[in-house]
């Protein structure tokens, strides 16, 4: 047997190379608008202000932070993480993370056995699907509503599952990717009460809070568990620098209980022995300056007349029995079709009318797919690609 033969690769892992590979695939194709990439908008790096903090960063501190350090993250970068967001947390409620796929993934490495399971909104992020698949957990889907995850049907779940280990309630409650759909106050509270009276632990998974550029702001899930609910331990919070200063930076955190950061720690210490130190220091100067606010006004300046190009095209070319929801941040905008049509299909006639997006079924885990969801992404094309782009997927629909 070759290597190939024993290295079976899995469903989902097969589906989170294949966005890649039709990411890749429409940067090749002349003239194509794309909304299918995740990424946000390098015109938001700051990377003036970074390369002068790289070298202050080295030159002050080089003899340290080119040492190895604490696993867990360095104490004044927790420091400044803690103050930058106001929270009540001890540091060793705190582990800074090589991005917040690393910190999801060390905290299910370290709680899930083979066959545990997962509840996780439908669709969701494929990222962290993939990662719950390759640590043996089943995972259970919740639907999406036009205001977060469907709680009578999480109720239902979880007591289908009595008898079984229901160890994460995974969400992103702000802009989610893929939908754009915020989690309403409501709704976070019965998560939080349900998940309480459980004894499942939430996973908050949080890149894109801080990028709200309209409406009002709901309290995070771990503020609500944390202040009204009293209770430290229901949820573990990922947040990330990635969509604020740039994903190549790997920089994120997460925020729980001490005892299972401890556990997230020894986890992270078997693989990573110590995150880029460097990187995670220039954060924390970058932060200590006082440059994240304007930072985050530059950046939902940038992001919401995308944002708006968008809507506006849909509501002038977009057929009216196609359903969305307005995002209110972030960087994704979610398209329901008829649930007879299949964006899968449409995707080739798409990239032949050179307009790209993801089809929705790589968002949901294997055996649950839905076909008539679509992602778009509003953060990276131009306006002017945006409007163009609208218009030729109206055609193609
Ligand atoms: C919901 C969600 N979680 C996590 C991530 C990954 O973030 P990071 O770059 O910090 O690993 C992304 C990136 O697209 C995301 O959309």
């Amino acid at each position: 047997m070759n290597w190939k033969e024993k290295c079976t690769t899995s469903t989902l892992s097969m589906k989170s190379s294949m966005i890649r590979e039709l990411v890749e695939m429409t940067q090749n194709v002349p003239g194509i608008i794309s909304f299918a990439g995740g990424f946000p908008s390098p015109v938001t790096f700051p990377k003036e202000q970074l390369a002068e903090l790289y070298k202050e960063v080295l030159l002050q501190k080089g003899d340290n932070v080119l040492q190895y350090g604490s696993t867990g993250g360095d104490l004044p970068v927790k420091e400044a993480i803690i103050k930058e967001d106001q929270l009540s947390i001890s540091p060793d409620e705190l582990q800074v993370c090589c991005g917040a796929t690393n910190g999801i993934y060390n905290a299910i490495k370290t709680f899930i056995d083979p066959g545990d399971l997962i509840i996780a909104e439908a669709p969701s992020f494929l990222g962290s699907l993939v990662a719950f698949e390759a640590v043996g957990a089943k995972i259970i889907p919740v639907s999406m509503e036009h205001d977060g995850m469907n709680i009578e049907e999480l109720n239902q779940v979880i007591a289908d599952n009595d008898n079984r280990k229901v160890k994460f309630i995974y969400t992103i409650p702000d802009f989610q990717n893929p939908t754009g759909i915020t989690m309403s106050s409501e709704k976070r509270e019965r998560l939080v009460e349900i998940a309480i009276r459980n004894n499942i632990i939430i996973i908050e998974d949080d890149p894109y809070g801080k990028l709200r550029f309209k409406g009002k702001s709901y309290p995070s899930v771990l503020e609500i568990a944390r202040n009204k609910f009293n209770n430290k331990s229901v949820v573990l919070c990922v947040r990330s620098f990635s969509k604020l200063l740039g994903p190549g930076m790997r920089t994120a955190y997460a925020i729980a209980d001490k005892g299972i950061i401890a556990y997230m720690n020894s986890w992270a210490q078997k693989v990573n022995v110590t995150n880029d130190r460097i990187s995670q220091n220039v954060v924390a100067a970058y932060l200590e300056k006082g440059l994240m606010a304007g930072q985050i006004d530059m950046i939902k300046k940038t992001y919401k007349p995308l944002c708006d190009r968008m809507v506006a095209a849909i509501k002038k070319y977009i057929p009216a029995n196609i359903k969305w929801v307005e995002p209110e941040g972030g960087m994704f905008l979610w398209l329901e079709l008829p649930e007879q049509m299949n964006t899968d299909e449409l995707f080739k006639k798409a990239v032949e009318q050179k307009v790209a997006f993801i089809p929705g079924s790589k968002f949901y885990p294997t055996g649950c797919e839905q076909y008539n969801g679509m992602r778009l992404n509003f953060s990276y094309p131009t306006g002017v690609q945006i409007e163009a782009g609208i218009k030729r997927l109206a055609e193609v629909l």
